[in-house]
């Protein structure tokens, strides 16, 4: 039996918690929570019937053998680092951390730690990915969200743009991935998870801050000699977090589904 710890109590990592939970596996369980807010995780655990020991990171990593990342950066750097020390696989959902710091893959790889990357809030990344051995010559990433979806950003201060104000689309960002991940730390993971799938160091990122809409909609535009992919996902936001997709939550049960392959999450 695989114990899975999860770090960040959130939109995410509850929504997983809630989900192994009621798979009951014979192939894993959830062992361990863990939140800088102690009372997010003591608040997750009361909703699960299989209650699991709230921990703090460094623990969490010794004690289980899969760790979910569902935080913030700064948590999957930490988790990372104890991972390697400990040799613990991961699933990291805060992947600009990776972008940040690309010497990390490389340790990871060096440890042998299987590191997995859910498709989070878009799609098509098989494709992506695929295209990562032809000749991709353009890729743009073009992410229009409402004000709840970019909320707290500090781009948006700095730029001293008022939200409020806007009454139709605006281009608010345009610039590489590592600038994307700089300015918007929370809110364009999915420009790093492009990056990793199509190792494409060109991507174009257009983030459109749209009043009219109440969605998070991902456009991607790759052009290569192989093919021309072009995608369009239009995200519910979670519940609990209007920054996050519903589709993200469903991305990591369905990665753990792959890893237990022989396992059904919900059923
Ligand atoms: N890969 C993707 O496609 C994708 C999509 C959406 C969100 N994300 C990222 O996943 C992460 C979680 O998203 P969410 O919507 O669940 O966020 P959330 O804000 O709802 O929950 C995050 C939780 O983590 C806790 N936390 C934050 N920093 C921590 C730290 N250093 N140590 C311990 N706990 C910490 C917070 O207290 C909070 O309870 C974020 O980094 C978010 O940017 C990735």
């Amino acid at each position: 039996m695989k114990k899975i710890g999860i770090v960040g109590c959130g939109a995410i990592g509850e929504g997983v918690a809630l989900s192994i939970n009621k798979a009951a596996s014979n192939q894993f369980v959830l062992t361990a929570l863990a939140d800088k807010r102690k009372t997010a995780a003591v608040s997750l655990n009361k909703k699960l019937s299989k209650k699991a020991k709230i921990k703090n990171i460094k623990k969490l990593v010794e004690e289980v053998d899969l760790v979910i990342e569902a935080a913030s950066q700064a948590a999957a750097l930490e988790v990372i680092q104890h991972a390697l020390g400990h040799k613990k696989d991961l699933i990291i959902l805060s992947v600009g951390a990776l972008i940040k710091n690309p010497n990390i893959i490389k340790e990871i790889r060096t440890k042998k730690i299987n590191l997995y990357i859910p498709s989070g809030a878009i799609s098509g990344i098989d494709g992506l990915a695929a295209l990562s051995q032809g000749n991709i010559k353009k890729m743009t990433l073009t992410t229009s969200k409402p004000p709840a979806g970019l909320a707290g950003a500090k781009y948006l201060k700095n730029k001293k743009i008022n939200m409020g104000k806007a009454i139709k689309p605006v281009t608010i960002f345009s610039g590489n991935v590592t600038e994307a991940i700089r300015h918007f730390p929370k809110n364009i993971n999915v420009a790093a998870t492009l990056f990793l799938a199509s190792k494409f160091d060109k991507i174009k990122v257009i983030i459109k801050l749209n009043p009219k809409i109440k969605k998070n909609i991902h456009k991607i535009e790759a052009v290569a000699d192989e093919a021309k992919i072009k995608i369009e996902v239009e995200n519910a936001s979670s519940k609990m977090n209007p920054k996050t997709s519903a589709l993200t939550i469903l991305s990591v049960q369905h990665l753990l589904e792959k890893i237990f392959s022989s396992f059904k999450i919900g059923t």
